[in-house]
């Protein structure tokens, strides 16, 4: 039982999908920090993200973990590493391998059931290949000149100015979209908001009151859909 919340960078995924899960009492997973954690991993082992073997090996020795909001390298807490532009820079190339995201898809798959087996997850293809199965399915878009202002406030963008800021998502995008394995994509059944004319505010109250109609109310309590 997970609220899958899907969309590329700078929608506003994560504050949306925290506020969600503080209301419904949910633990929350950012599955793009379990990425960002394996991409410093391949960065500091000095490997060539586009290396699919070497990369994998990488990965399947890096202990990636993710605790209170925070991804892990072993006992590391490396969230704020995770954000560098350094990584930002590499993230997308280590996650098209398909092998490494089969990795990774395990690990939060996994998380969320040892987790109690509900949360909110929020990614890139959370509604469509890690939790098919989810029973409220959101697409966060926005127009690009609103992500980039919104990326732009974020400690990733290390200072970069807006256009500059503006081409890195646009090369995201289109890496995140086009990949062969789970590219970025809306799930058919996704419910989409647009994040350019909606507020935060009222993104959440849309999100909850499709997680009503799912059984989910506010202050964890359940009710059969
Ligand atoms: O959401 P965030 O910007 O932290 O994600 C970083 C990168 O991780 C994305 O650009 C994408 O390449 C990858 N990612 C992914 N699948 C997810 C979440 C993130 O491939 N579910």
């Amino acid at each position: 039982m997970v609220i899958a919340i899907d969309g590329p960078g700078g929608v506003g995924k994560s504050t949306v999908a925290r506020r969600v899960a503080e209301a419904l009492r949910l633990p929350y997973l950012d599955t793009g920090s379990t990425y960002r954690a394996a991409t410093l991993a391949v960065l500091r082992a000095e490997v060539d993200p586009a290396n699919e073997d070497a990369v994998e090996a990488v990965v399947e020795s890096a202990a990636i973990g993710y605790e209170t909001d925070r991804p892990y390298l072993g006992e590391e807490e490396v969230g704020s590493g995770a954000r560098s532009p350094e990584v930002t820079a590499a993230v997308s190339a280590v996650s098209a391998h398909r092998r490494v995201r089969r990795n990774i898809v395990a690990l939060q798959q996994r998380w969320v059931s040892d987790h109690g087996g509900e949360a909110v997850v929020e990614g890139r293809d959370i509604g469509t290949v890690v939790f098919p199965e989810a029973p409220v399915k959101v697409f966060l878009t926005a127009r690009p000149e609103v992500r980039a202002a919104r990326r732009a406030g974020d400690s990733e963008a290390g200072g970069r100015d807006l256009s500059h800021i503006a081409d890195e998502l646009a090369a995201r995008d289109h890496a995140d979209s086009t990949r062969e394995a789970s590219p970025l994509q809306q799930a058919d059944d996704a419910v989409v908001l647009d994040t350019s004319v909606l507020s935060n505010h009222e993104v959440v109250a849309r999100i909850l009151a499709l997680a009503a109609v799912a059984g989910y109310r506010e202050g964890g309590d359940r009710s059969s859909p």
